[in-house]
């Protein structure tokens, strides 16, 4: 591997943090490193999509950022660095801001390639196989020469499940006016590019759009120059990699890209002691409305939602034009960190499936509630209180 020394020199950014050898600003990041030559290209049915949703009043629009990014070690991609995620928590809360039961979303779903989609996820190859569904007639009935001994049906034992899942499919995809739009990335470059753009195209909608960024995306990349061209020859000996660090898009999204959308981002963490004070700290940092904490192990029983409490920050901070009044919110612990105060709540699916059990739901339902409809739920108020505000 070539060494480090392209790297940019350590400078200031704009919002004058000193940068490290080896970490790239906003700025020299999207000079030094080239767009997907496709970007545009990729672009256009979103740009379309936006336009025709922008058109319907009140209707809002979340990008959903869903999956890992993959950092490649060679053009010729044989090797990649992978980021942990399957795409469940991105896949699974399209559907819910889908279907949500008094303010249904469009949705932009911006996906690593190959991971879980809305819909199709309920029928992943390795947990559900779709060819499992289906029914066909004996060989000896294919072989015949009446086309209708060969017809193949679905299973009728899982017709019940499937209705619906199909019905919303093709509602969302395949109608005269869809309400999804997909996008794919694959590296930590396509995946920063298309958010960059993204951001402009989703301008126009102002405080109508909020940003859900459930995606796993490398902190480490191998900036282009440093790239080996073919694959790297085992015969050279060991492999050293010296990466250097991807800048936080949080930032300039936040503050500089679209400061008007409801910005969602996540903060995974494997000890759970560090979930709340990570996040607060995210908060102070990029200044955005929620971050959602998630213990790798239990990220589908309970998240926690942390936010700016405004309210408290009433009281001791002055906030002359805060007119901002809060929604009920249960199960809310607050805490005081870098002169901001945060509130924290935590969802836990178990309350879900007692809320369902309540309403008589059959056992089978309540036992398949997931903790997507949850966060989607709470999100959804906090959205209707931002557009309240602005
Ligand atoms: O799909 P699943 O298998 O269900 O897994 C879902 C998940 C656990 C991956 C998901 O719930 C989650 O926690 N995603 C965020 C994981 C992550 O990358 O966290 P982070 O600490 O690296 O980044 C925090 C936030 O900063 C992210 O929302 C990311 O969009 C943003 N970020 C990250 C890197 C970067 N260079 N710029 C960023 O803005």
């Amino acid at each position: 591997m070539p060494s480090s020394s392209s790297a940019p020199p350590p400078k200031l950014n704009r919002f004058t943090t000193p940068l490290l050898p080896g970490q790239f600003s906003t700025e020299t990041y999207f000079s030094t490193q080239p767009p997907p030559p496709d970007l545009q290209a990729r672009l256009q049915p979103v740009k379309e999509f936006v336009e025709r949703w922008r058109e319907v009043e009140g209707k809002r629009v979340v990008v959903v950022t869903s999956g890992g990014t993959t950092v490649p070690l060679e053009a010729n991609t044989v090797r990649f660095l992978d980021n942990f995620s399957a795409g469940t928590r991105g896949s699974t809360s399209a559907e819910y801001f889908l279907s949500h039961p008094t303010t249904p979303y469009a949705v932009i779903f911006m996906h690593r390639q190959h991971s879980l989609r809305p819909y199709s996820r309920h029928y992943s190859h390795s947990l559900n196989p779709f060819l499992d569904l289906l029914t066909c007639p004996p060989p000896a009935d294919t072989d015949s020469k009446n086309d209708s001994d060969k017809q193949i049906t679905v299973n009728p034992s899982k017709t019940r499940q499937l209705l619906p899942v199909l019905r919303a499919y093709h509602a969302s995809h395949h109608s005269p006016e869809p309400t999804i739009c997909s996008l794919e990335f694959v590296t930590v470059n396509d995946y920063l590019w298309l958010l960059k753009e993204l951001a402009e195209v989703v301008k126009p909608l102002g405080s109508r759009a909020m940003f859900y960024l459930a995606a796993a995306v490398s902190d480490f990349f191998l900036p282009q120059d440093r790239v080996a061209e073919h694959k790297i020859q085992s015969t050279r000996g060991n492999l050293t990699l010296e990466m250097d660090q991807v800048p936080k898009v949080l930032r300039p999204l936040v503050q500089e890209w679209i400061p008007e959308a409801f910005i969602v981002s996540f903060k995974l963490e494997t000890d759970q002691a560090l979930l709340v004070p990570k996040a607060q700290k995210a908060l102070e940092r990029y200044g955005h409305q929620v971050v959602i904490g998630n213990d790798l192990h239990k990220r589908k029983m309970e998240v926690v939602l942390v936010e700016l409490d405004s309210a408290r920050r009433d009281s001791s901070i002055s906030t002359a034009n805060d007119t901002r009044k809060e929604p009920q919110v249960t199960n809310v612990q607050g805490s005081v960190g870098g002169g901001k105060a945060f509130k924290q709540s935590w969802l836990r699916l178990a309350e879900l499936q007692e809320e369902k059990k309540s309403q008589g739901l059959p056992r089978e339902e309540v036992e398949g509630v997931e903790i997507e409809e949850m966060i989607v739920r709470r999100l959804v108020e906090r959205h209707d209180q931002w557009l309240f505000n602005h």
